[in-house]
Formats: structure tokens, C-alpha cells, sequence
């Protein structure tokens, strides 16, 4: 949500940020600007649109100079428009300030400023964090930041330049991510790491309430309490190479593919014939703990509802899941005897870590399951499980969604063991099932891939449609539907089966495509009979199903089917179809795949 990019080096300056942008571009591509510093010049050029709308204004004005910082925007307040965009300037045009995060005084700290005689040209709540510090700078940047600090209410992550200290770049972190990046005689500022790795792998993580200033020879960091300390200085396992297309027409696609590895390296790492390792579950675990709470957003809260009927079947314990965003305003029974999971690609989605936080006020232990180590939810938690998906570029999570039920399918083994739930030779059986899944994944993707796109011939001439499906295939139709209306702008709805009759029905009727999954037989019949209801009134449907389950292929309209597979396990093969019924829905529609409308990655406001 929002891209930050900063550069001091000894190289152009507006070449690097905008490659930079380039790969910010997922969190927020609504507008985007930069700011250089030549010597003592600031040269701010900014519009609404996307980053080729900023690389054609710069094509007529090229900025010179070896210092800057850029933004790229996900609208929060105030429509895209080029006044909106950043960098934010001061009365004087003296600083260039750009911003990720929500300031929540803005309009009290606005209407000080402008009685002050402060004038604004935007309707943003950053434009008031760089009059602010107009208003407090006496000639030191740090005594002034940390007065913004003291006044500010809410989440931000910033960056600053001041053309009288062309050689720095202030930067300063509070509840919205900011990296430090290191170089050889420059360095260089982002919002996360992936932006960063055509240039370096040595980074420092910038914790709440630390403020750093880069030079191109220096980098200086001062903690909460206002000490300078030392950069806490880590190797990134991920590289340049991740975060390219190779090859695919989209990261999405990209990503789709890449289950099959995803899946296999979490399983290397976690598991072998003999044992779930997980170290991290066995240390976080106590025999007092009598229930499990998941809590996470959108596809990471939908990859939580398998994992419920996961954990519940292998662990035996009761197991509630809970939208982040809802926790707080519900009445929980979160306490030392419960532990929490908390699931979240990017670590950094902003309700995820206010869940987070109530539950360990509550006094619940709790597991984070990330993608990104180094992130928020991964140092706010007890013991994190690192997902080893790689960088997810494309909006719409779909590696890491896998990456999420292997680790939940992971979890729930090591809990049944903990628990002694499970015999030796039902856990000997589920290991060597879990062990065979990256083929079965890579099975899975060739045998749908037509099939899938003949379907979404038909679902790009409909705009609205069903995903059906009971137990654990209701929590995946949940996923199939979000993915499709997120980057096809279709509207799509997921049921259970069962519930289809008491309402949705009326609005089935000649051609309405409603997808159908089938992957516990024991739910066939069940199922069936609210399939036959939708044929008799002339829905078409189309069914997703491993193989074996159905023998009946008569009642459909087409029959997506999947290698056959353990129930426990099947979601990490269904998925499959949805994600590729979405992406090629959305390609036919010629969608924006990679960046949908109105959404960013990294949701980092509540
Ligand atoms: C949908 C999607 C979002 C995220 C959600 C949580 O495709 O990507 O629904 O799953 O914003 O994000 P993380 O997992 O980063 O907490």
C-alpha cells in the first residue's frame, strides 16, 4: 500500500528510483512522483496515472543529480490526481517528503497549520507531515522529526530531503514497513526488500519508532529512545532473478506455476518420512493450550478456513477462524490456555498486526505462518514459520495461498503429534501423501490448463456467477470466487451448497454459470442434489473435482477433473482450476492482471 524508494549514490539518481517504482509498482499505481536533489536544487516532477505516465513527463524533463527519494500512490485520501500525488512539498519548496500510512490527526494538525498561514494544495493527510515540518524545523532535521513524532497520531513510514543537506535523505518508521538497503558507495531506502534486490541483498529492517539518514557512504540509525545504534545487518535468501517474469506474460501466471516448487521447498524444509520438524510449533506449544484461533485477511483468512477443518480433523482441537479486521469487535475467549495462528503473506497488512496484538494482550501465544521474514507480524509474534514462497509480485496471492495450506496441512501433523491425536502409522501415511504433492501439484496444472481456459471462454460473457461447494470445498469456493472478481471484475459469490436454496437461488436462471467442487465423497450425494436444483433452472455447471470422487459426470456442463487425493490434502490441488479459471477470465477481458483496479498489495491501513 503505497511505495517508498530512496537512492545516495554516486549514479543518476532518477534511473535508479524509477526502476525502483518499477517494482514498488504492486503496493499502489494510482499516481507516482520523484523528487532529485542537484546540489542545492529540488526538482520534484509527480502525476496521477501510472509510472508511464511519470517516465513519459520525465522524458521531457530529465532530473540530474545523485540524491532522491520517489513514491508510488494507493489512493487513500483524496482522489489520484497530480496535486495529490508525492512528494508533498513545504510552503518555501525547501522539503520533498513522501509517505506510506494513515496520519489520523490531520485534520486538527491542518487546520493549526493553515491558521498558522500555512497554504495546501492537496487534499492528502502526508501534505500536513511536511508543513508540520516547516512549522518545527530549527536547523536540526533529527530534533524535528522527532516533534513530528510526538504530534502525529497513526501509521507512516517516510522519507525526507532537504535541499540544505543535499547529501541525506531522513527516513522514519512507525507501524508502516521501511527498509534500509546497502551498497557499495551508495545506499538506498524501501518499502520492502523486493525492490531492492537488483541492487543489494544486505539490508536493515527499520523498527517502529527508529529514524535513519542515508548518505551514499554512510548510513546512521537512532533507535525509539533516540540513541544511535548500530544496523542490525541480514542477507536476504531472495534474489533478482525471483522477482522477474521469466518468461510469463504475467507475475500471476508466473506464480501459478511456481506452486509445485513452493510446495516442495516448504516440505523440504519441514518434513521428512520420519518427522514434521517445525521446531517452531513444538517450542510455541503447552499442554495447557485447549483451542486454536487463525486469524488473517482476504485469501490468507480463506486459506485459514481449510486450515480450521485441518487442524480440527489432525489435532482434535476445536478451532476458531476470525477475520483480523472483525476480532476486535467481538467478544473472544483468547487467553494463556489458547494459541492463536495468525497468517499473513506479506507480514505487514495492517488489521493482521492490530489481531496480532490483541491476542498477545490477551495473553495467547501466537504463530505467525509469513512469506516475509523481517516483517511486523513476524517480530510481533512468538514463533513464526517462515512460508518460502519467494517474492508474491502479482496482487492476487496465489503461491503463497499454497504455501499457507501446506504449512497449515504441516501444522495440523505436528499438532496431532504433540496431541497424540494420531497413531504413528496414520502420521508414517500423511507424511508420505504430503511428500508426493509437488507432483501431484505439477499434475494438476497440466491436466487443467485447457480445460480451464475452454471454461473461462464462457465466463468472460457473464457478469455474474456461483462457487458452490460443502465443508472444506465451501472454504475453497470462497477462494475461487475472490479470485475471480478481484482481477476479472466479474461479480462471483461463493455459497454452501446446501445454502444456495434458502435465497441465491432466485437468481439462477438461463446460462448462469455456477462452479461447482467437489472433493469429499462423503458430500457427493449432498451436493449433487443442489446441482440438479441449479441445471433446473438452467444454470450451467461447471464441476472441479479429484479424480474418483464423482462417477456421474452426466449432470455437467464441463468437468474440470484433478488427480486424485487424500480429502485432507485436495485443496492445494483445487485451488489450481480457480486461480487459472480467474487469470484466464481476466485475460480474456484484457484486465489489468498483475495490478486489478483499486487494490494494492501490502495492505498496510486498517
Ligand atoms: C487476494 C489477496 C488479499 C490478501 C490480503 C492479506 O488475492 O491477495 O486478499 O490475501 O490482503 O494479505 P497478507 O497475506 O499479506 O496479509
Amino acid at each position: 500500500m503505497c511505495g517508498i524508494i530512496g537512492y545516495a549514490g554516486k549514479a543518476g539518481a532518477e534511473k535508479f528510483l524509477l526502476q525502483g517504482l518499477k517494482k514498488l509498482e504492486y503496493r499502489g499505481y494510482d499516481s507516482a512522483g520523484i523528487a532529485v536533489l542537484d546540489e542545492d536544487e529540488m526538482q520534484v516532477v509527480k502525476c496521477q496515472g501510472t509510472l508511464d505516465e511519470l517516465e513519459n513527463r520525465l522524458r521531457q524533463k530529465s532530473l540530474r543529480g545523485y540524491l532522491g527519494i520517489g513514491h508510488t500512490r494507493w489512493a487513500t485520501h483524496g482522489v489520484p490526481s497530480d496535486d495529490n500525488s508525492h512528494p508533498h512539498q513545504d510552503c518555501q519548496g525547501r522539503f520533498a517528503l513522501v509517505h506510506n500510512g494513515i496520519i489520523e490527526n490531520y485534520q486538527s494538525l491542518k487546520a493549526e497549520l493553515q491558521a498558522a498561514g500555512h497554504s495546501f494544495c492537496s487534499e492528502t493527510d502526508t501534505e500536513v507531515l511536511v508543513h508540520l515540518l516547516e512549522e518545527v524545523h530549527q536547523g536540526d532535521m533529527i530534533a524535528a522529526l522527532r516533534e513530528l513524532q510526538e504530534k502525529l497520531a497513526g501509521s507512516y513510514a517516510l522519507a525526507v530531503v532537504d535541499n540544505r543537506e543535499p547529501e541525506k535523505i531522513y527516513a522514519l518508521r512507525q507501524a508502516s514497513p521501511l527498509v534500509i538497503g546497502l551498497g557499495e558507495q551508495e545506499n538506498y531506502l524501501a518499502s520492502d526488500m523486493p525492490a531492492l534486490l537488483n541492487a543489494t541483498r544486505k539490508f536493515h529492517i527499520l523498527e517502529d519508532g527508529e529514524l535513519a539518514v542515508l548518505k551514499e557512504d554512510e548510513i546512521s540509525i537512532f533507535s525509539a529512545a533516540g540513541e544511535e545504534i548500530e544496523a542490525d545487518i541480514f542477507q536476504a535468501d531472495w534474489d533478482a532473478e525471483m522477482v522477474k517474469k521469466q518468461g510469463y506474460e504475467h507475475f500471476m501466471l508466473k506464480e501459478i506455476y511456481e506452486q509445485p516448487t513452493v510446495v516442495r521447498r516448504l516440505l523440504a524444509a519441514y518434513l521428512d518420512r520420519d518427522q514434521v520438524k517445525l521446531p517452531e510449533v513444538a517450542e510455541i506449544w503447552g499442554d495447557e493450550i485447549d483451542r486454536v484461533l487463525i486469524t488473517a485477511c482476504g485469501t490468507a483468512y480463506y486459506s485459514g478456513l481449510v486450515g480450521r477443518h485441518i487442524l480440527e480433523e489432525l489435532a482434535n482441537l476445536p478451532v476458531e477462524v476470525e477475520i483480523s479486521s472483525e476480532l476486535r469487535y467481538k467478544k473472544n475467549f483468547l487467553d494463556e490456555n489458547s494459541l492463536t495462528l495468525v497468517m499473513s503473506q506479506s507480514g505487514e497488512t495492517a488489521d493482521t498486526l492490530a489481531a496480532l496484538k490483541l491476542a498477545r494482550s490477551r495473553g495467547s501465544r501466537v504463530l505467525a505462518l509469513t512469506n516475509t521474514i523481517g516483517s511486523s507480524i513476524a517480530r510481533e509474534a512468538d514463533a513464526v514459520v517462515d512460508l518460502k514462497a519467494g517474492p508474491e509480485i502479482a496482487v492476487a496471492s496465489t503461491k503463497a495461498y499454497s504455501a499457507m495450506l501446506t504449512a497449515l496441512y504441516l501444522t495440523g501433523l505436528k499438532l496431532g503429534e504433540l496431541r497424540a491425536t494420531l497413531p504413528e502409522r496414520e502420521l508414517l501415511t500423511y507424511r508420505r501423501e504430503l511428500l508426493k504433492l509437488p507432483e501431484k501439484i505439477t499434475a494438476a496444472l497440466n491436466r487443467v490448463e485447457d480445460s480451464c481456459r475452454e471454461a473461462a471462454d464462457y465466463l468472460k460473457n457473464h457478469s455474474s456467477m456461483f462457487f458452490i461447494g460443502r465443508n472444506l470445498d465451501y472454504s475453497l469456493a470462497l477462494e475461487g470466487a475472490l479470485k475471480l472478481k478481484e482481477i476479472s471484475y466479474l461479480h462471483a459469490e461463493a455459497y454452501p451448497a446446501g445454502e444456495l436454496k434458502h435465497g441465491t437461488l432466485a437468481l439462477v436462471e438461463e446460462g448462469v454459470p455456477v462452479i461447482a467442487i467437489f472433493t469429499r465423497r462423503g458430500l457427493v450425494s449432498k451436493t449433487l442434489s443442489n446441482v440438479k436444483e441449479v441445471k433446473a433452472r438452467g444454470g450451467r455447471v461447471i464441476a472441479i473435482a479429484t479424480a474418483g470422487t464423482i462417477e456421474d459426470k452426466e449432470e455437467f456442463d464441463q468437468f474440470i477433473e484433478l488427480p486424485a487425493c487424500n480429502e485432507l490434502w485436495a485443496g492445494v490441488l483445487t485451488v489450481l482450476p480457480l486461480q487459472l479459471l480467474a487469470y484466464h477470465t481476466a485475460h480474456n477481458l484484457n484486465c489489468s492482471i498483475d495490478k486489478p483496479r483499486n487494490l494494492a498489495k501490502s495492505v498496510t491501513v486498517e
